[in-house]
């Protein structure tokens, strides 16, 4: 069996972040409230009412997160522009003070050695643009596009590859359907409309990245869908939810068309929201590279009550981590084999672009973690050998940090972060995962 040193020579070594779960400094220099500076503010809508106002207090000590990765050995490091530093209104006169701090962090992650793997938007939407009507408005992807190109012409001299979108499944299920995320809408079905003009916005972004020589990706949320059982009731269900949660956000991208909604009850052209023409704006320009975030796979039933056309079902056997996720590193081998299967040569090649679990603080040395690591790399180089084209790995996450609406509770880091001294400690996952990337390069060197 191959494993983890067997990855592929040049494979790249990462780790990820996103603006409002490290960066802070939500009111400085000019930046614009965004929906989650807004949503941490309602009562209940956080645990423990936490917020990202100042988080790992990111801004301002990005030079020692840089040296964290420096020590780490990393490629690459994937983050998120906060759209409403660049227009703290979302459209409009560009904030020069917002641009400049991704410059420096940009010229100081290439000082470094490191190649900047950004992301355009990680669901911090500006609440101006929320209160236009947010993703549920078809403006909000044309505004997206302008800010795209007005980020790119300032980066893009040293900026090969973009990512335009994070997860739109998670922010278009948790923001818009059931409310849990910001904005905390709870449209249910309603919200996919929310989804339709994000993969717009994702295709009219790429062709202005592509007209400046760049490249262009798009991460998505993936999960394998086990079928509860062999019944074809269990099976429709299983085949309902994999429309909605993972071809939904990847089919009009690769393939060009939706997935057959008509389980979920969702007309062909999505409460009115697919026009003629927008299959094509979000197919045409190619896709250089498929962003996989995965965490898990799901288990799924027919339903036992009215309501949705599936339930979801816990995955018992495997351990969990502390967040409550099932831990099955051989979904990431599924995953990918399964990709293949529905996508053919449709396919672009693959860059994890996040993965990785929360480990309960009090658990020191970080066993789990390393475990969760370890485990998950060596599913991947499974997968490579039996085919599968996987360019890089970004854990998530570089440092401990502002997760959702779990606060300060959830710990992904591969670094500690004290959140009332800001002192960052390295774990050790954090020289686990330094000496594996040193070993497999040392491997390419011979
Ligand atoms: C993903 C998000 C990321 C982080 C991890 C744990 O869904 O993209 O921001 O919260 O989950």
């Amino acid at each position: 069996m191959p494993n983890r040193l067997d990855l592929p020579a040049g494979f790249r070594w990462g780790a990820a972040t996103a603006a409002y779960q490290i960066e802070g400094a939500v009111e400085e220099d000019g930046r614009g409230p965004s929906v989650w500076d807004v949503f941490t503010t309602r009562s209940g809508a956080v645990r423990d009412g936490h917020t990202g106002a100042v988080a790992c207090d990111h801004y301002h000590r990005y030079a020692e997160d840089i040296a964290l990765m420096k020590g780490l050995g990393l490629d690459g490091y994937r983050f998120s522009i906060a759209w409403s530093r660049i227009l703290p209104t979302g459209t409009g006169p560009v904030n020069p003070a917002g641009l400049a701090f991704y410059d420096r962090l940009v010229d100081s992650l290439l000082e470094a050695g490191i190649t900047p793997l950004p992301t355009l938007f990680h669901w911090d939407l500006p609440q101006a643009l929320e209160e236009a009507g947010g993703w549920l408005n078809r403006e909000t992807a044309y505004r997206f596009a302008e800010y795209a190109t007005l980020v790119a012409d300032r980066l893009g001299d040293r900026i090969p590859t973009w990512i335009t979108l994070n997860e739109p499944f998670v922010h278009t299920v948790f923001g818009y359907a059931l409310g849990t995320h910001a904005p905390g809408r709870t449209l249910m079905f309603e919200a996919l409309p929310a989804a339709h003009h994000q993969l717009l916005a994702h295709g009219l972004a790429a062709s202005p990245l592509h007209e400046r020589g760049l490249e262009v990706m798009l991460s998505n949320n993936l999960t394998p869908v086990w079928p509860a059982s062999s019944s074809p009731e269990d099976a429709a269900a299983a085949e309902a939810y994999d429309a909605l949660h993972n071809r939904l956000f990847t089919d009009p991208v690769l393939l060009g068309r939706y997935p057959d909604l008509s389980a979920l009850g969702v007309p062909d052209d999505i409460y009115g929201a697919v026009r003629d023409g927008d299959l094509d704006l979000i197919h045409t320009p190619r896709l250089d590279g498929l962003g996989l975030n995965y965490y898990n796979p799901t288990r799924v039933a027919a339903p036992t009550s009215p309501g949705l056309p599936f339930d979801l079902v816990d995955i018992t056997e495997a351990p969990h981590t502390a967040f409550g996720w099932p831990v099955v590193p051989d979904g990431l081998r599924q995953l990918l084999a399964g990709l293949r299967k529905t996508y053919g040569e449709a396919l672009p090649p693959i860059t994890i672009t996040e993965n990785g679990c929360s480990v309960d603080e009090s658990t020191t040395p970080d066993h789990p973690r390393i475990d969760f690591l370890a485990t998950h790399l060596d599913a991947l180089a499974q997968a490579i050998a039996e085919g599968a084209d996987v360019r890089g790995y970004y854990t998530w996450s570089l440092l401990d940090n502002f997760e959702w609406a779990e606060g300060y509770h959830q710990r992904f880091g591969l670094v500690h972060v004290d959140f009332a001294t800001q002192r960052r400690t390295p774990r050790a996952s954090y020289a686990w995962y330094r000496d594996l990337i040193a070993a497999h390069r040392a491997r390419g060197e011979r």
